[in-house]
């Protein structure tokens, strides 16, 4: 059986699966449970000074699917709410009683070393693992200067986590905001200021809906509400981009990254780990269906790794990256073809109508003698877009087909219809990444 473990940046875990700094994290109650379910760590939900933050009511709201899943979830919850002192003492006590999982403590102070000189001991006390720095929280904390509004800024990113290396052995994790334009940035200064890793995303700036008799957004408290953080499986595009980004820019390649945002089961996790991370956190999937998804996360990563013959979490690590690449070095030359298998197809339409009124008009509909209507891919029409296989009801109906042109590798700066052609040296360079000054 495939071997779970990590060791990310000298934590080690049983497997790769954490609670994310969050709901699920903040009590000893919650974490306990956790671990039983078979967790490997948590990142406790986010310290900070007393007095504790105090919340609103109500908190919540979501952006559903059809049939009501929840795609994408919203807080405005702020920091814990619980005593500095309450916490420690659960964090000490559950570290004792459950030494072989990861216990990492998240921090959020303000922008200034004296508090975090005076925290890191009492943390380092506990016996965790490891602090994360939480430079994210998007609402509430940054009108005090915190959260997002350190993680917006390279330079306090930098300094901050320089602080915190000054004042404490642990191994200190720099979680960033998504709210930024190239997250490449702040990274850089976590690096810079000694991070021994990052963690991304945090949550992304919303608001969900409205209540459209009452004109206010929800999570309404009172008549008024105010934008949250977005998170569950609508952010986990965003999130595993993010986390590309920092894989392979040059500068971040070896800095270890915990992946979080939307993982909801194995596959999810399998995805942020070859795209870069070594351990991923689980935040909106444990709060919408319990501890116990964990189970379906180690049993399907463990049997996926061992039908592909990957012996550990490092064998498949980083894998994909090498494969991410700018736009402009995709062969230009690649070509695929959708085909549909008529004896999966339904007769719907649904392919005929995407590429005819958005497409490329590729896809021929017939109407047979008994009334059936055929449809048919008009092969030197089709560029291969993809939108027919997208809108197909019909799993697998419509494939994408590679078809073998002949052609040699040829990226956008050596094509000759490029009208800005790019110097050779560049087009050598092949699958890089695209470079921006450090931070
Ligand atoms: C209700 C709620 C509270 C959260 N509180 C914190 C927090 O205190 N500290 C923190 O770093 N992140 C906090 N987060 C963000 C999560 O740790 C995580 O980064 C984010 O939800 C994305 O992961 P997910 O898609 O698995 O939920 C919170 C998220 C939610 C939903
Ligand atoms: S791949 Fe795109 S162009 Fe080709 S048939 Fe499908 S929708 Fe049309
Ligand atoms: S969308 Fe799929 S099932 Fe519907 S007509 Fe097209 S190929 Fe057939």
């Amino acid at each position: 059986m495939a071997d779970l473990s990590i060791d990310f940046c000298g934590i080690k875990s049983p497997n790769p699966f954490w609670l994310a700094s969050a709901p699920p994290t903040d009590k000893a109650y919650n974490v306990v449970r956790a671990f039983e379910a078979g967790w490997g760590g948590v990142v406790w939900k986010t310290l900070g000074e007393d007095p504790p933050a105090v919340n609103v009511s109500s908190r919540y709201s979501a952006h559903y699917g059809k049939n009501r899943e929840v795609i994408g979830f919203n807080n405005i919850e702020l920091i814990t709410d619980r005593s500095l002192e309450i916490n420690l003492r659960e964090i000490t006590a559950v570290k004792k009683a459950w030494p072989d999982r990861a216990m990492i403590v998240s921090l959020m102070l303000p922008c200034e070393e004296a508090p975090w000189a005076a925290i890191l001991p009492l943390v380092e006390a506990t016996g965790a693992d490891g602090i994360e720095l939480n430079f994210g929280c998007p609402h509430g904390m940054p009108e005090r200067g915190m959260g997002a509004a350190v993680g917006q800024v390279p330079e306090y990113v930098q300094m901050v986590t320089a602080w915190c290396k000054k004042h404490t052995r642990l191994p200190v994790i720099v979680k960033l905001t998504p709210n930024i334009t190239d997250v490449r940035a702040p990274a850089r200064a976590a690096l810079a200021g000694g991070a021994d890793a990052v963690s991304l995303i945090n949550t992304v700036n919303s608001i969900t809906h409205l209540d459209l008799d009452r004109m206010v957004a929800f999570p309404a408290v009172g008549n008024a509400s105010t934008h949250g953080g977005y998170c569950g499986s609508a952010v986990k595009p965003i999130a595993l981009n993010m986390v590309a980004e920092i894989a392979r820019d040059p500068v971040t390649a070896g800095l270890p990254i915990s992946g979080i945002g939307g993982i909801g089961n194995w596959r999810d996790a399998a995805e942020f780990i070859a795209l870069g991370a070594g351990s991923v956190q689980v935040c909106t999937a444990a709060m919408l269906h319990g501890f116990r998804i964990v189970e379906e996360m180690k049993d399907g990563l463990a049997r996926w790794m061992d039908e592909k013959g990957y012996a550990d979490i490092a064998a498949f690590s980083r894998k994909a990256v090498p494969n991410t690449t700018d736009w402009k070095y995709l062969d230009m030359n690649f070509q695929t073809i959708a085909h549909i298998d008529q004896d999966k197809c339904i007769g719907c339409g649904k392919c005929f109508v995407a590429c005819e009124d958005t497409s490329h008009q590729a896809i021929a509909q017939r109407i047979m003698e008994n009334g059936a209507r055929r449809y048919e891919v008009i092969r030197d029409e089709c560029v291969g877009c993809n939108l027919c296989e997208i809108t197909c009801p019909v799993e697998a109906c419509i494939a994408m087909v590679p078809q073998e042109t002949g052609k040699p590798y040829m990226n956008w700066t050596q094509d000759p219809r490029n009208p800005r052609a790019e110097s050779r040296a560049d087009a050598a360079v092949g699958q890089t990444t695209a470079v921006i000054e450090p931070a």
